[in-house]
């Protein structure tokens, strides 16, 4: 079992935190504010969570989760990170993050950016498509005939394999979506983005993707 380091720790850095928590691993929690703020999380998941600075996360970490709005990215320390496997879940909302040049030409994708800051770490893309309600209550043993397909990708065969290991423990099947420039295929907006999971609405029925549901909406993806 590893530990994992999240730094941004919210809808779906939390959410992770206790699907990795139920797999056995064991977390270490960041956010912008302080250790403190995220006491009362910590408490909630258990004596298999503790709280940190971002850097002392990323130092703590095995493996890190980046779970924070896309325009504080630039803030995710690089120096900890450094050899270490990066699961990155940002998406690009322009009236959070502002406009960003490369992602509205299309030359650069929301990963490939935090791979271009992390430059000695592998930055895989996984678990920005699903609703964190979804990808709380979606998640199923692998022998059940509900589980749920997730799409990875990363420039690094490694680093994607243990992505994918991971995800695995924590109750979903993967799909290969490429590297991360293949990335955009499921950014905001595409077919594979959010919708095919289930509304957003709690009291509504979420829906299970199966692979081959998941590569067909890939495939449909355009830009
Ligand atoms: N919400 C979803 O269902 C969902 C699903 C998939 C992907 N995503 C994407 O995943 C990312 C996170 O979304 P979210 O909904 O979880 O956001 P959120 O609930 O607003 O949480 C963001 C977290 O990031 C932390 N943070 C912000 N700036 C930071 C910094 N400079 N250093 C360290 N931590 C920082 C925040 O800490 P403070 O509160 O202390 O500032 C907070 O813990 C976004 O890119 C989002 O688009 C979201």
């Amino acid at each position: 079992m590893s530990t994992i380091g999240i730094i941004g720790s919210g809808n779906i850095g939390a959410t992770i935190a206790r699907l990795a928590i139920q797999a056995g691993h064991d977390v270490v929690l960041s956010n912008s504010r302080s250790p403190q703020t995220l006491w009362p999380l910590a408490a909630a998941l258990g004596p298999k969570a503790r709280t940190a600075t971002p850097e002392e996360a990323g130092q703590a970490g095995e493996l890190i989760l980046v779970s924070v709005p896309l325009h504080r990215y630039r803030d995710v320390p690089a120096e900890p990170l450094t050899g270490k496997l990066v699961l990155d879940t940002g998406n690009y909302y322009p009236d959070r993050d502002g406009r960003i040049a490369e992602l509205d030409s299309g030359q650069a994708t929301t990963s490939s950016l935090l791979q271009v800051h992390l430059a000695d770490a592998q930055v895989v893309k996984v678990f920005n498509n699903i609703w964190f309600h979804h990808l709380g209550i979606l998640a199923r043993t692998s022998d059940s005939p509900e589980r749920s397909t997730l799409p990875v990708a990363g420039d690094d065969s490694d680093a994607k394999a243990s992505a994918q290991a991971l995800v695995d423990q924590l109750g979903y099947d993967t799909y290969d979506a490429g590297t991360l420039a293949d990335s955009w295929r499921f950014e905001r907006d595409q077919p594979a983005y959010v919708t095919p999971y289930g509304p957003f609405d709690v009291a509504a029925a979420a829906t299970p993707v199966s692979t081959e549901g998941l590569a067909r909406v890939l495939a449909q993806a355009t830009r």
